[in-house]
């Protein structure tokens, strides 16, 4: 298997292919999502309070971003490497927006970038995807702007609304984008943008009608135990897998069972009775 470019991504909406993409932040994780035929690895602005212990996405910077997407790189033979482009990293300018997003591509080896917006952003995309950058949009709930919704919500609940967001992604199909994150938005909100759009559309918390679906690994692998969004579907509980293995290396540590022999390197009888005899027993 070849791998997953844009092209492919665009080609799996008109073949009617599931779309299948997850976050990852490391190398080992992402050659497991790789192995696993992940179509697409999103190095999300979610490395903020998935893994770098804030409680948005807002801290995280530039540089926190390609740092993880350049490990995700080097761990990924085959799935499509998307960086997610951090809050005010393509704001203040049009230009300024290129020379980051440039650097996603050159220093954090992703192949294409996310940006959140729809309005305000669309002739930033326009401007980006013209230099040569795929680019994905994100609609919905975009977590940046969440002092502006004022928290958590669902989005695109009213028929006006709905049409809003399915202008922001028409315009930013005109804009050039590959494909649409759509976030927490009604199923039948998400199910009339996908349907009026040429380009795929990626769920998260938005039903089952879109081109494919996006998890934060570390939600659908069960990592926290106090966060769970009513959308995401727990298939591990891999807190509890961590939990039983540091308390019975714990126990074995204190109770001196590991390490023995198995896991330990021996001398040869003769080197180890040379050595004995020199060490002088404690008086
Ligand atoms: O940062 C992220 O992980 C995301 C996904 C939730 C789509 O933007």
């Amino acid at each position: 298997m070849g791998r997953v470019t844009t092209h492919k991504i665009r080609m799996m909406k008109k073949k009617g292919k599931k779309i299948v993409m997850l976050t990852a932040y490391d190398a080992p994780t992402a050659q497991i999502l790789s192995e696993c035929g992940v179509d697409i690895i999103l190095v999300g602005d979610s490395v903020g309070n998935s893994l770098l212990g804030h409680e948005s996405t807002i801290p995280v910077t530039l540089n926190d971003v390609i740092h993880h997407c350049a490990a995700v790189r080097r761990g990924n033979p085959r799935s499509l490497v998307v960086g997610d482009m951090p809050f005010m990293t393509y704001k203040v300018s049009i230009e300024q927006a290129l020379e980051n997003c440039a650097r996603m591509l050159q220093e954090g080896g992703a192949e294409a970038v996310k940006i959140e917006g729809g309005g305000r952003v669309v002739e930033t995309v326009r401007a980006v995807v013209d230099a040569g950058i795929p680019v994905m949009g994100h609609i919905g709930l975009t977590p940046q702007s969440i002092f502006e919704f004022g928290g958590y919500r669902v989005q695109g609940r009213t028929a006006d609304a709905a049409e809003r967001l399915i202008e922001q992604a028409q315009r930013l199909e005109d804009a050039g984008v590959f494909s649409i994150v759509i976030e927490l938005v009604p199923s039948e909100t998400a199910r009339a943008i996908t349907e009026s759009v040429s380009v795929p559309t990626i769920g998260i918390g938005a039903g089952p009608h879109c081109d494919g679906q996006v998890l934060v690994l570390w939600d659908m692998l069960g990592l926290f135990e106090d966060f769970k969004p009513k959308f995401v579907k727990q298939y591990a509980n891999i807190r509890r897998v961590i939990m039983n293995a540091v308390n019975q290396y714990a126990e074995e540590v204190r109770s001196g069972i590991f390490p023995d022999l198995e896991h330990s390197f021996e001398m040869s009888e003769e080197e180890s009775g040379r050595l004995y005899g020199r060490v002088k027993p404690p008086e």
